[in-house]
């Protein structure tokens, strides 16, 4: 699996230790920045990972601001990204499964360090749901 990172200044730091942790579990991982915690817009890696997964050079991303708000409003607006902004494991393992999530988007400012790994990892490991109404629906979305 190929997993494409973004951040802006405010997910930064939190952004470093995800990317280490992936790298920790010999997942490919590409950084599309931003690289150190300078005050950057969180538009322009959310586009870049948003434009890698519709594209299918990644098979996810994963975005990290301050709330995740902003990740995920733009995100959303590259067709073919279903990006879940989550900051709990029930969260994480239920969008995978019903909305077949392919964008993570977290908050720096709100997820310690454990929690978020833990949310990466249930988040890339569950599969979507096979059952009818969970394709019908994300078939809606596509639309
Ligand atoms: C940056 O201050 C902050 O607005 C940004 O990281 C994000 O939280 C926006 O949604």
């Amino acid at each position: 699996m190929k997993v494409v990172l973004g951040a802006d200044h405010a997910g930064y730091g939190l952004k470093e230790k995800v990317r280490k942790h992936l790298e920790h579990k010999d997942i490919d991982v590409q950084d599309f920045g931003t690289y150190n915690a300078e005050s950057c817009d969180y538009n322009d890696s959310a586009k870049k990972v948003a434009e890698a997964v519709a594209s299918k050079q990644a098979d996810r991303g994963i975005l990290i601001c301050g709330t995740g708000i902003g990740m995920s409003i733009q995100a959303n607006k590259t067709k073919g990204v279903r990006a879940a902004l989550v900051h709990d494991m029930f969260s994480a393992k239920a969008t995978r499964l019903h909305n077949d999530s392919n964008v993570l988007t977290m908050g720096g400012r709100i997820l310690g360090e454990d929690l978020a790994k833990a949310i990466v990892d249930v988040w890339l490991e569950t599969e979507f749901s096979a059952e009818d109404r969970h394709k019908r629906r994300v078939e809606k979305i596509e639309q």
